[in-house]
């Protein structure tokens, strides 16, 4: 029997599966509920579980028909958590949690590793183990940089670990995967102009925070057409500026903040540098003081060529070679990057 005819025996109860967490959507590290459905079914199918991991992670362990002794492991990962916006459907599995929704679709990543867990409980004809990775908290928690750091690598040993994410704009019934970086390394930046306030009619008395921030806006933009190698990706965003209160008053603080996008550590190193370097001269410039936040959230989320390699062909086994397309990287973030800094892996989108 092919995979797919016996994953697709049991579409309907994972299709119901998938409904159900939709209509409970749980945010980063509260995701109990959804960590019980899948704890539940996996020991319903008789899969072993170790739960806890990154607070409310759950591992599903399946050994092939060897028990495992060959000491070969693979891990797949699904992220299980949901995000903190307002679901408007109305179809009837629509959110019943205010203010939260899967609207990211790690419900469909929960139910699609769960198929995998069922179809593998049935069949169990391979060698070694596969873990199944139902991870908590992908929307700006860390959730896998938290598995890892309670051991997760160290518990259960694996030789390359898989993720993947729904891709919505890439055909239905299409896998589209490729070796090296595939999403960016997510940061932030908080800048906090010191001037002096003075009445605005007479600016010659003070020090005006709001031109040292549009030069500085202007200038961090020169950090990505002059400083950077132009083949090299980046993004530098300002996207909030607050300052003033009143339209005949010059404020004396004016705070910036953003988000920085690389492929690599290397152009991220640069680009906070320099950004560091453009903030305090341009603050010196005008006889102003700044404070400068950097914080480095995800990083580049970077596929290796054998694991790439591997997959690429396994996805062709299923929905043949012509529906397995180039992956283009995308300057979102994703923190499985953490697990593929660990071990070889690869990440795909899947057309939805
Ligand atoms: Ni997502």
């Amino acid at each position: 029997m092919k995979i797919i005819d016996s994953i697709l025996t049991d579409a309907a109860s994972i299709a119901a599966i998938r409904k159900d967490i939709h209509a409970h959507p749980e945010l980063c590290f509260q995701e109990v509920r959804t960590a019980d459905v899948v704890a539940q079914q996996l020991t319903d199918w008789g899969i072993p579980i170790h739960r806890g991991m990154g607070t409310t992670g759950v591992i599903g362990i399946v050994h092939g028909r060897d028990g495992g002794a060959c000491g070969r492991a693979v891990g797949l990962r699904a992220d299980i958590d949901a995000l903190p916006m307002q679901e408007f459907n109305t179809f009837a599995h629509a959110s019943k949690h205010q203010g939260k929704m899967h609207a990211c679709g790690h419900d469909g990543h929960t139910a699609m590793l769960l198929a995998a867990a069922k179809h593998f409980s049935k069949h169990r004809d391979f060698d070694g183990t596969v873990y199944l990775i139902f991870q908590p908290a992908e929307e700006g928690g860390g959730g896998a940089r938290e598995m890892i750091k309670d051991g997760m690598f160290e518990k259960f040993p694996m030789q390359a670990v898989f993720g993947m994410h729904n891709w919505p704009g890439l055909e239905v019934g299409k896998f589209a995967l490729s070796a090296g970086p595939v999403m960016a390394s997510s940061n932030e930046f908080k800048i906090t102009i010191h001037g002096k306030g003075s009445h605005a009619a007479l600016p010659h008395n003070g020090i005006d925070p709001v031109p040292v921030a549009c030069q500085m806006v202007q200038a961090f933009q020169t950090i990505i057409s002059r400083n950077k190698k132009p083949l090299d990706a980046g993004v530098i965003s300002v996207t909030m500026i607050h300052t003033g209160e009143a339209t005949n008053v010059v404020p004396d603080v004016c705070e910036m903040q953003g988000t920085v996008r690389t492929f690599s550590v290397e152009v991220l190193d640069l680009i906070e540098q320099r950004m560091r370097e453009v903030a305090q001269h341009t603050c010196a410039a005008f006889g102003a003081t700044c404070s400068f936040e950097f914080e480095r959230n995800y990083p580049p989320t970077v596929n290796h060529a054998a694991e790439t390699a591997f997959a690429q062909g396994v996805m062709a086994s299923v929905v043949g070679e012509a529906n397995v397309v180039e992956q283009e990287p995308t300057m979102g973030a994703e923190d499985f990057s953490y697990m593929l800094q660990a071990v070889p892996g690869a990440y795909c989108f899947m057309g939805n």
